[in-house]
């Protein structure tokens, strides 16, 4: 495993059972939003990139897929077979890296959600799944996403890296764009939605590199993107606007 893999295990395993229950992670209607962006065949076999905690692939199950789901972490593992149990022979997971060999390939569709910005090539991590679909396959993503703006971006990259060890980048909606294009991939849909993000329950749930005073001054002081707009409240919790991106292309025939 290399070196960045280790350390997203690490993270992962540490922060698996607050992820599970993060209010932007696990709301179902936007898991709903994600399955109906995605707009695959019935019964299409799907593997989801990076599947945490099972929350994506629950989702794709319940809308009657099948699922093979991989993840570097043995926690988040554990919980999505546990989430996913009552699926029955229509869900499978392996704790692996995605480019590991797999037990299967010719997928009908592979998904990531938020694992993007935690990869260290992530043309690569797209041309992974790209490989491992079938010809007409689908690939969708949903991260979170930048301003265009370098100062901005700057920013907004430099409070994620305080508050997670393990992210690597955040890419604008047209970036993402860009590599779905570079990866090969055709007829490319994209859609934004907003989110809002609690700044201490996202806090407390990372790996950070800063203290957390330190973040949330930054955090306040700073220029604003879009995507990540932050805004004291009369309380004093600090609320963050941020935007998602969901990228959806297909492998030519
Ligand atoms: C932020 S979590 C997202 C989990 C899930 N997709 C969701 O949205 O609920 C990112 C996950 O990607 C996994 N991951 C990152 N790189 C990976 C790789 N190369 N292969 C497999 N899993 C990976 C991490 O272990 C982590 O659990």
């Amino acid at each position: 495993m290399r070196d960045h893999e280790r350390e997203l295990q690490r993270a992962f395993d540490a922060q698996a059972a607050a992820f599970e229950h993060a209010p932007v992670q696990s709301d179902p209607a936007a898991l709903e939003r994600l399955v109906a962006f995605a707009d695959l065949p019935a019964a299409a076999r799907i593997l989801d990139a990076g599947c945490g905690p099972g929350l994506v692939s629950a989702a794709f199950l319940r809308a009657g897929y099948r699922i093979l789901g991989v993840d570097l972490s043995d926690e988040m593992i554990q919980r999505a077979r546990a989430r996913c149990a009552a699926f029955g022979d229509r869900a499978w997971f392996e704790r692996q890296s995605l480019f590991d060999p797999l037990p299967e390939d010719g997928f009908d569709a592979a998904v990531s959600r938020y694992v993007i910005h935690h990869v260290t090539d992530p043309l690569a991590f797209l041309r992974r799944q790209v490989e491992l679909v079938r010809p007409g396959g689908v690939v969708v993503a949903s991260d979170h996403t930048t301003d265009p703006d370098p100062a901005r971006a700057r920013w907004h990259y430099q409070i994620e890296c305080w508050r997670d060890r393990t992210h690597t980048r955040c890419l604008t909606a047209g970036a993402l764009t860009d590599l779905f294009a570079a990866a090969g991939l055709l007829d490319i849909r994209l859609t934004e939605e907003r989110f809002a993000l609690d700044f201490d329950e996202w806090f407390d749930r990372g790996s950070p590199t800063r203290p957390k005073a330190d973040v949330r001054a930054r955090l306040l002081s700073g220029p604003g993107a879009r995507g990540f707009l932050p805004q004291e409240l009369a309380d004093g919790h600090v609320r963050i606007a941020s935007w998602r991106a969901l990228v959806r292309g297909v492998k030519s025939v």
